[in-house]
């Protein structure tokens, strides 16, 4: 089973020679175009006789006419790469089924049937890691979003729920462990060394939540009693020397089994929860029903190998995969259209638990950097779309940071404007209507306004239109009145020319300058296009603080005096309002650098006032390091080069990095001394030792820029004496972007000392492909023909080339040499795993934005890609749509 999607002709089936041609182009699909399907499943047997090469899979599904639908007179079954080996209707073989394109389509009178259908297929040539493959020796699936007609034919869509039950048998050596979805209800031997275990699952669902795993594996296990009292078994299964670095999965999936008790009252509704890590995996986890598999880069942690920022990636997947058994499982989505519906959701409850389990501040500032720098691209980009999309080609193409990050900012600010406990009384009101529904964004829209009373009318336009809201802010002072003028303008984005202005809650504070303090935080909903609002007893100027908390996911422009951004980052007490001013300070600063016009002076003066609030965060003994960590960091490429129409992505480099230089010289002392005092905090996992390590390695980042000789002795002096992988890895960044022998000799220490765990070595691979050193270029090819390198495996892939096309000098490189590497990526990787060849499109695909030299390179690139026959789904829709 492999890419192959051209039907085949079954002997003996005289109707398959009517079979319609496959269309040139794949079928756009719509969501006004949704229609129930015509026959319900109650009940799905699965038997698997298992093998690497050969599994055989018989499919017994019990059906029955949807009361719900049009009635028809034949089921259709979705397949892909699959040929029915025999069907059965009723008992009865059958030779009225026919192939159209890829689908099984079977004649079939009103009433119930039971249709029983054999297919066999090959786990180990199947590339794609969708259906049923092979991993390092162990089988395992991954049916989301529509993997499952790799495996049997089915209605395989998430309207379709029905209650499953699995029987696999298997070589008792090769495969001593077989799972599956809910409880083992019976296990037993077979003959010629062989054993079989049956699986039963009570509660319906659809077959994207299907999931087997048969391998050599062992469990680290636990248990946990719900708020009822039932004893849940839980168990992580990895390969036997991974073992020892399960410790913090399994914390996590605790805390998170007991958070969302707590926070949203949902209770584990089976006896067992299992979790499976697999080394080949195209995305991060998967929530298939009690049997969560995940990436191995979402589970194995210990302080050796995993840095700060892997622990928390860890405790935030776990909790998002186990909220899915809620939001996502026991209300599932009627189609793809809804993905929003459980990922935008499941991000915000995971988020919300990252905050409570690690504090507020700085996560919100992490979750605001990720969005901008991913989302607000999307979103200003030819792959804009809404977070309920209209059409698409490929589903897989629309796991995107639209439908979860911004999906989840829209019922954030739900959340914002009812408050919390208003909100949980919608959340509730939702779980309750919908359970064991396939339901949509609308079905979650109207809980929340009937459950927390809120007038969601004009808000439902979060749903539907695409780009990111500006709002223009302005602050009026006359006499002692400040006036507040607000407007927003939503931009157009493909096929949404004109847009509706949506309401976004701002908050907001007004400080008085000479006393640093503000007379409470307010909250405003700009619900039109314009509004003011006047404060009175304002003798002087206040100073405006808004959006506080990222309250909207909206971008805010607004003429703040310089000194008014270096109060608010010394004084906000919102913690993101805070990081905010620093960054509008530099954001500003970088792009009146990089536009015309720019003097000496101004730099100079820009420069200063940046380098004040600098030594000003590096001195308040008010702030955490962690907190402090965050202050210093510079806004990044991306974000910067969203702010302008057309970027050169060159220039604000050049601009960014002088910056960091110029901070580096003038504060060295200053650098020097934190980096001495980090340095003797404490190895462990607290809040404290992690700010060390965190403001450690941000002083490395401006000492490389401005002291390079000093820079990289200290770092490696820190790679020496690191006994965790923060300090490893971040001494080893910031080597791997200086020229020098410490560079050379510290990356071979490291490969060596790592060599064989495959999550390290792609940190290796990764910390090169994003290096400042100026022949990145050159070191990308050379790792691409080094022997641990393989396309075969995701994480490999991404750590060289995402880390790579994430590099904005080396990408960007004016020869076009970046772009071309990429584009031979898309076209080596898109006939072996097609889903993870179409996520390098996105990079190419910004071309409008960037300098007209380059954006011609990119568009070529692009061009080169779409005149290669035989292109996937998946990267001929990211292609066209982004040359379009
Ligand atoms: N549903 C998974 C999640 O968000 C993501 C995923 C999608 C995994 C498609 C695999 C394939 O948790
Ligand atoms: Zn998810």
């Amino acid at each position: 089973m492999d890419i192959a999607r051209s039907p085949s002709t079954p002997d003996g089936n005289p109707q398959m020679a009517d079979a319609p041609p496959l269309p040139a182009e794949p079928p756009v699909i719509r969501r006004e175009d949704y229609k129930p399907f015509p026959w319900r499943v109650p009940t799905t047997r699965l038997d698997f006789a298992l093998g690497v090469e050969a599994t055989r899979v018989t499919a017994t599904l019990a059906v029955e006419p949807n009361p719900d639908a049009e009635p028809s007179s034949e089921i259709r079954l979705s397949g892909d790469g699959l040929e029915p080996a025999s069907v059965t209707v009723d008992g009865h073989g059958s030779n009225s089924w026919r192939m159209e394109g890829s689908d099984l389509v079977i004649p079939l009178e009103q009433g119930a049937h039971e249709l029983t259908i054999v297919t066999q297929i090959d786990p180990s040539a199947n590339s794609q890691l969708m259906g049923l493959y092979a991993s390092g020796g162990m089988l395992c699936t991954q049916c989301e979003a529509e993997g499952f007609r790799r495996i049997a034919f089915f209605p395989d869509r998430p309207d379709v729920l029905s209650t499953y039950t699995v029987r696999m048998e298997g070589p008792k050596r090769q495969f001593p462990v077989l799972l599956s979805n809910g409880n083992r209800t019976a296990a037993g031997e077979g003959g010629d060394g062989n054993h079989w275990a049956e699986w039963h699952d009570p509660w319906p669902k659809p077959s994207y939540l299907f999931a087997l795993v048969a391998g050599d594996l062992v469990a680290r296990t636990d248990t946990f009693t719900t708020m009822s009292g039932r004893t849940v078994e839980l168990a992580i299964w990895v390969r036997g020397e991974d073992l020892p670095r399960t410790e913090h999965a399994m914390e996590s999936l605790k805390k998170s089994m007991k958070w969302d008790e707590e926070t949203f009252g949902r209770e584990y509704d089976l006896d067992v929860f299992n979790i499976v890590a697999v080394g080949d995996f195209n995305m991060g986890a998967m929530e298939n029903k009690g049997l969560n598999v995940f990436n191995t880069k979402y589970v194995l942690a210990d302080p050796e190998t995993a840095t700060d920022g892997d622990y928390d990636g860890i405790e935030g997947v776990i909790a998002h995969e186990y909220f899915h058994n809620w939001s996502g499982n026991r209300v599932t989505c009627r189609d793809w259209f809804q993905l929003s519906l459980k990922e935008g959701f499941t991000v915000l409850r995971d988020q919300l638990f990252s905050q409570d389990m690690q504090g507020e501040a700085v996560n919100r500032i992490e979750d605001v950097r990720l969005l901008r720098s991913v989302q607000y691209p999307e979103d200003s980009g030819p792959l804009a779309h809404p977070i309920r999309p209209d059409s698409f080609r490929e589903i897989s193409n629309f796991y995107t940071a639209t439908i979860y990050n911004k999906g989840a900012e829209v019922i954030r600010m739900m959340r914002t404007m009812a408050g919390p406990e208003r909100f949980r009384q919608g959340t509730d009101l939702y779980f309750e209507r919908h359970d064991g529904e396939a339901a949509t964004c609308e079905d979650f829209v109207r809980a929340i306004e009937d459950g927390a009373g809120l007038d969601l009318t004009q808000f439902r336009r979060w749903y539907s239109q695409a780009g990111t809201p500006k709002v223009e802010v302005e602050l009026e002072h006359d006499g002692e009145t400040a006036t507040l003028t607000l407007r927003q303008t939503v931009p157009p984005t493909p096929g949404q020319p004109d847009k509706q202005p949506m309401p976004i809650p701002l908050k907001y504070a007004l400080f008085d300058r000479a006393t640093g303090a503000h007379r409470g935080e307010e909250l405003i909903v700009l619900d039109g296009t314009e509004t003011q609002i006047a404060f009175g007893g304002f003798a002087d100027k206040p100073v405006l603080s808004i959006n506080r908390g990222f309250s909207a996911p909206v971008s805010i422009e607004r003429d703040t005096p310089v000194e008014d951004l270096v109060f608010l980052a010394a004084n906000d007490d919102d913690s993101f309002a805070r990081y905010e001013a620093m960054q509008e300070l530099i954001v500003g600063h970088l792009v009146a650098a990089v536009g015309e016009g720019f003097s000496g002076d101004d730099r100079e003066a820009g420069r200063a006032a940046i380098g004040r609030a600098m030594t000003a965060i590096l001195a308040d003994a008010g702030l955490d390091d962690q907190m402090r960590g965050e202050l210093m960091m510079l806004p990044s490429q991306t974000y910067v080069a969203e702010q302008l129409l057309v970027a050169d992505p060159g220039r604000i480099h050049a601009e960014r990095e002088a910056l960091k230089g110029w901070l580096g010289q003038r504060l060295e002392d200053d650098l020097v001394a934190m980096h001495a005092r980090a340095s003797k905090a404490s190895d462990g996992m607290d809040a404290a030792a992690r700010g060390a390590r965190k403001v450690k390695t941000q002083a490395l980042v401006y000492l490389a820029a401005g002291n390079p000789d000093l820079a990289a002795q200290m770092a490696a002096a820190q790679y020496d004496a690191a006994t965790t992988m923060t300090d490893r890895q971040g001494a080893l960044m910031v080597l791997a972007g200086l020229p020098g022998i410490e560079r050379t000799n510290k990356l071979i220490e490291f490969y060596n000392r790592y060599r064989g765990n495959a999550l390290v070595i792609d940190k290796w691979f990764s910390l090169q492909a994003s290096s400042l050193h100026p022949e990145a270029i050159a070191h990308v090819k050379a790792l691409a023909d080094h022997p641990d390198f393989t396309l075969k495996n995701p994480n490999r892939v991404r750590s060289l080339y995402m880390a790579f096309a994430g590099n904005p000098h080396a990408f960007h490189d004016p020869s076009g040499e970046g772009y071309r590497m990429i584009a031979d990526l898309i076209l080596a990787l898109d006939p072996l795993n097609a889903q993870t060849a179409a996520r390098f499109v996105p990079p190419l695909g910004r071309w409008r934005r960037i300098e007209p030299g380059r954006a011609a390179l990119m568009r070529a690139q692009l061009e080169r890609i779409a005149a290669t026959p035989g292109l996937s789904r998946d990267t001929f829709e990211q292609v066209t749509r982004s040359l379009g």
